[in-house]
């Protein structure tokens, strides 16, 4: 296994009766905050308000970006970056999903970069080595951005989408309350559910490196802790216990822990943000379509032990099976687990989507090096063949 550093500086609150640490928290940072939100669901739970009295309690000066989009645009970026700018922003805070969090993140880089388009860092064309101090409330378990290194934008004009990454856009403090996640749809909650795993399995389980077994057994406790908790959630939404754990459960997928050690491409959610770039669909609900349709296409001899490990030890599949029959048996459990125990619709075209762009997508997602690499090696020609298993 390769040699790895591991550091994670974000400070947690986790639990139900933690935001009352906020005010002390953001006043470390300064006086002036940028608070940043999505559409309007933190008015409609009542964490605005409760998030408002704390700023007061801290005789912070107030600033508001609400708006941001699910799949955050740049333009949006843009906004907030040139409200920092103007207005002297000491620190942000932003509330909400992941959408929020990662919007956050980019406009803390760009309120220190002397241009003012985002997309100049997110592309490559500048480097930015500083951000302002960032705040999370998280609302949604789901992309583990309260504890991670990066975001992701899109750009709507362009039909990109793309991360931004950079060691200090960890947030420096994330306040995670698995009581704000009560009012999470069943749809975000399968959805959030997915992404969870396929962080796990993209960054991680999935691998051509050779791993620390404590790691993989830690990366399957993970992964049977959504798979029990997840149908809880969305059956008995106000189920404490089942919140806590999807809560938890997402930091930890992408925190930096499961991964020690792995470098690779993040497959599946670089097919997957073709799909969301060019159709502004549902982050984890792009994702459980394309993977198990992944896995089938790329099942053979090398692959098939790891992925009747995953039956096996996560789905229940009879360990029994040969290695091909597991593998099988195991992305059909996984596809039964998607698609009738959460709910998920199966196929792209169940959201609408025909295949005219299959194309110019496969060939985005294999950009800069011409193809993905990892547990498998797919050219553009193998992400096309895959959209269209999907369709
Ligand atoms: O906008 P509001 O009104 O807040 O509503 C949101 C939005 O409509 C709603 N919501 C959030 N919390 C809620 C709630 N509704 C009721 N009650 C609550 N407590 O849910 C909808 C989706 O929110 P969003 O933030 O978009 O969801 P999610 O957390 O899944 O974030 C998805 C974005 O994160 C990116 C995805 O690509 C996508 O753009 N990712 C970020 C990653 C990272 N930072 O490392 C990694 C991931 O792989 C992922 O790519
Ligand atoms: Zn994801």
């Amino acid at each position: 296994m390769k040699d790895f550093v591991f550091s994670n500086t974000t400070k947690v609150y986790f639990g139900k009766n933690q935001l009352h640490h906020l005010s002390e928290e953001i006043s470390r940072f300064g006086k002036k905050v940028l608070l940043v939100y999505g559409g309007g669901s933190i008015k409609r739970i009542g964490l605005y308000d409760k998030v408002i009295d704390e700023l007061k309690k801290a005789d912070m000066i107030i600033y508001e970006l609400p708006g941001i989009e699910p799949n955050p645009h740049h333009t949006t970026v843009n906004k907030g970056a040139a409200i920092c700018k103007k207005e002297g922003i000491d620190v942000l805070l932003a509330v909400g999903g992941g959408s929020t969090i990662d919007a956050t993140k980019a406009i803390a880089a760009t309120a220190k970069y002397e241009g003012d388009d985002c997309w100049d860092i997110i592309s490559g064309k500048a480097f930015v080595p500083d951000n302002l101090p960032i705040i999370s409330v998280l609302t949604l378990s789901a992309t583990g951005s309260e504890m991670d290194i990066g975001g992701v934008i899109s750009n709507v004009e362009l039909n990109e989408k793309r991360p931004i990454f950079g060691p200090t856009l960890r947030p420096n403090v994330s306040f995670l309350d698995p009581t704000t996640t009560f009012s999470v749809s069943a749809y975000q909650t399968a959805s959030g559910s997915v992404d969870i795993m396929a962080h796990i399995f993209d960054v991680a389980y999935f691998s051509d490196q050779e791993e620390m077994d404590m790691l993989t057994r830690i990366q399957e406790e993970v992964l049977k802790t959504v798979v029990k908790y997840a149908p809880v959630a969305i059956k008995t939404p106000n189920d404490y216990e089942a919140r806590a754990n999807l809560m938890w459960a997402s930091s930890w997928a992408l925190n930096g822990f499961l991964f020690s050690g792995i470098s690779q491409d993040a497959i599946c959610h670089m097919i997957e943000h073709e799909l969301s770039a060019f159709y502004d669909i549902t982050h984890g609900h792009g994702l459980a379509i394309v993977i198990p349709k992944w896995l089938k296409y790329i099942l053979n001899e090398n692959t098939a032990s790891k992925i009747k490990r995953l039956g096996v030890n996560v789905f229940g599949v009879d360990p029994a099976l040969d290695s091909m029959d597991g593998a099988n048996a195991t992305i059909g459990a996984m596809e039964d687990f998607f698609f009738n125990t959460l709910g998920l619709k199966s196929r792209l075209s169940d959201l609408g989507i025909d295949d005219k762009n299959f194309a110019l997508m496969a060939k985005k997602s294999c950009a800069p090096k011409g193809k993905l690499t990892g547990f498998s090696t797919l050219t553009p020609a193998d992400v096309e063949n895959i959209f269209r298993l999907c369709l």
